[in-house]
């Protein structure tokens, strides 16, 4: 959805944007907004010029040259799917999509952009995916609030469903990887042997004026 946009619609760009980053608030009440606002979620992204997904769909292609129609990938805080349908676009066929909001994922499913619908929250447990289930997993701007301090078990998991030799890859603004949770987490996972960081890229202006940062980890 590109296009020009009145002063109205950044304005209510920019409350959207407020509403959903609003700090304070647990994670149910964060996927509520998130259920609140589904229906012009696309819009709301397109207003504020979220490259996220984009960016994580060429870095993706970038990463994978080759085989692009056979591996698989989950695609964790998939929303209404956009980071599916840039992926979708550079030849990634297989990606199913983890995400706790039903009505973001409902918008997904009209779209068709995932294999495999999980409505499910990326936190202190066990996820109903089998081990060693997927070549790649991506986390393109999980809720600040959430990602930030996400405890150890979430990102283990998301080596137990990755296949050894196969790729993590999460962006977000440079600020939140900045938070020493999130620090702390990303290093213990490294320091016990369970991936290794193979690149971070930053890119200016990525969203709202931010700069993002791309993390790509080797699982191994
Ligand atoms: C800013 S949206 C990003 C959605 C999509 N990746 C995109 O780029 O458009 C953040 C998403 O994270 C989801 N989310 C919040 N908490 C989560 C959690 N613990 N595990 C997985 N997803 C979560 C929200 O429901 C929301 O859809």
């Amino acid at each position: 959805m590109e296009g020009t946009f009145t002063d109205e619609e950044k304005e209510e760009g920019d409350r959207c944007f407020k509403f959903l980053v609003e700090k304070g608030l647990d994670n149910d009440a964060i996927v509520k907004r998130f259920d609140c606002v589904a229906e012009k979620y696309d819009k709301i992204q397109a207003i504020i010029g979220n490259d996220l997904p984009m960016w994580m769909a060429e870095s993706l292609a970038a990463l994978y040259t080759h085989s692009r129609n056979t591996v698989s990938i989950l695609d964790v805080a998939a929303g209404t799917g956009l980071a599916s349908c840039e992926m979708r676009k550079r030849g990634f066929l297989h990606i199913d999509g983890l995400e706790p909001s039903e009505k973001m994922l409902e918008q997904a499913k009209k779209k068709n952009l995932y294999e495999r619908y999980i409505c499910d929250i990326l936190a202190d447990k066990t996820l109903d995916i089998t081990d060693d289930t997927y070549n790649i997993v991506t986390v393109v701007g999980l809720s600040s609030e959430v990602f930030s301090t996400l405890p150890t078990k979430a990102f283990e998991e998301l080596v137990r469903v990755t296949k050894s030799g196969g790729h993590i890859l999460m962006n977000h603004f440079d600020y939140i990887f900045q938070r020493d949770d999130l620090r702390a987490n990303l290093a213990s996972l490294e320091d016990r042997g369970q991936w290794k960081l193979e690149d971070k890229q930053i890119k200016p202006d990525i969203a709202h004026g931010f700069t993002g940062h791309l993390h790509i980890y080797k699982v191994l």
